[in-house]
């Protein structure tokens, strides 16, 4: 099945989603990463009739459009909530669905309405306002960000969220420039990054701000903080059989969720459907290139 949204997001691996998670009619699933509902649509059609759906999205027209994908599923009980999916476990306990949940997907990092929209600056190929934000309630924008955070912790940002070599000229170029010119806008940062590094060193399989752009994103949103106890959190909420199944674009990703898989299974009651983790087949990446550094893990729960 492929699964492309009204948006134009392809859902990932959702194959291999489908799959992993023990899905039947009348089943209890939560989308911690809502989107644009591409997989919960397909979930819903296996869970209906009677089943239940909670999907979670801390941008707000993310969830709107999630919402109004999976309307048609009207015998599929849905709860939404636009917040981050380090609520799940709050938000399962207020409806006494602890121990009950059949299936947990996270589908981490952003889609790609997200990216593409001008006015969230997320992409360093359109010229917009330098905000980032997921949640635009909330938080601090991007040029915010770099207009005032210490030399050595962007240079720790870019280094860690980017895997950035060239992060500590970057740093620097970045705190020089802001003394006359305050970042503004998406080129203020392609300025900077191509001041950094030098056109022969650059990579040639990438655009050379990719890994500036990913850095500050993930930084601006702290996309990584505690992304592990929440998966963790998550997984608790399973009933037994229950999976979780996560979806990583980025090895910071998919460390956290390593980790917190590891944990749970020491603790005991839990354990993985796979040795290592599953990537997307050549035939997915060439027809979808964004899908190429995802990883799956999955974890069940025994008992
Ligand atoms: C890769 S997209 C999900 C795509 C979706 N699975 C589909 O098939 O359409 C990830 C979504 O998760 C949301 N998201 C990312 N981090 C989040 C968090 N901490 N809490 C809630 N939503 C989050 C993003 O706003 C984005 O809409």
């Amino acid at each position: 099945m492929r699964g492309k949204t009204v948006a134009e997001h392809v859902s990932v691996m959702l194959n291999e989603v489908l799959e992993a998670l023990p899905l039947q009619p009348g089943a209890i699933v939560v989308d911690g990463t809502l989107g644009l509902g591409g997989h919960s649509a397909a979930i819903c059609q296996k869970i209906a009739p009677g089943g239940q759906i909670l999907g979670f999205d801390w941008d707000s027209s993310m969830l709107e459009l999630g919402k109004a994908r999976l309307a048609g599923f009207e015998s599929v009980s849905q709860h939404f909530f636009n917040e981050d999916y380090r609520a799940i476990s709050l938000r399962v306990e207020e409806l006494n669905l602890r121990g009950k949940i059949n299936g947990i997907l996270m589908d981490l990092g952003l889609n790609n309405a997200q990216i593409e929209d001008s006015a969230r600056g997320i992409s360093f190929r359109t010229e917009g306002p330098l905000d980032m934000r997921m949640d635009r309630q909330s938080g601090e924008p991007a040029a915010a960000y770099l207009n005032r955070e210490s030399q050595a912790r962007l240079e720790k940002a870019i280094w860690e969220y980017g895997d950035e070599n060239w992060a500590k000229k970057i740093a620097q170029v970045i705190v020089q420039r802001r003394k006359d010119h305050p970042f503004r806008t998406t080129s203020d940062l392609v300025d900077a990054v191509a001041e950094a590094i030098p056109p022969a060193k650059r990579d040639k399989r990438i655009h050379f701000a990719t890994r500036t752009f990913q850095a500050i994103r993930i930084a601006v949103n702290h996309e990584l903080d505690d992304l592990e106890g929440a998966v963790r959190d998550a997984a608790r909420c399973l009933a037994i059989d229950g999976v979780i199944v996560t979806l990583s674009y980025h090895s910071g990703e998919d460390r956290a969720v390593k980790h917190a898989f590891r944990e749970l299974r020491q603790e005991g009651g839990f354990k993985e459907l796979f040795d290592k983790p599953q990537t997307p087949t050549q035939a997915e990446i060439n027809a979808n290139s964004k899908s190429r550094s995802a990883k799956m893990r999955a974890l069940r729960r025994t008992t």
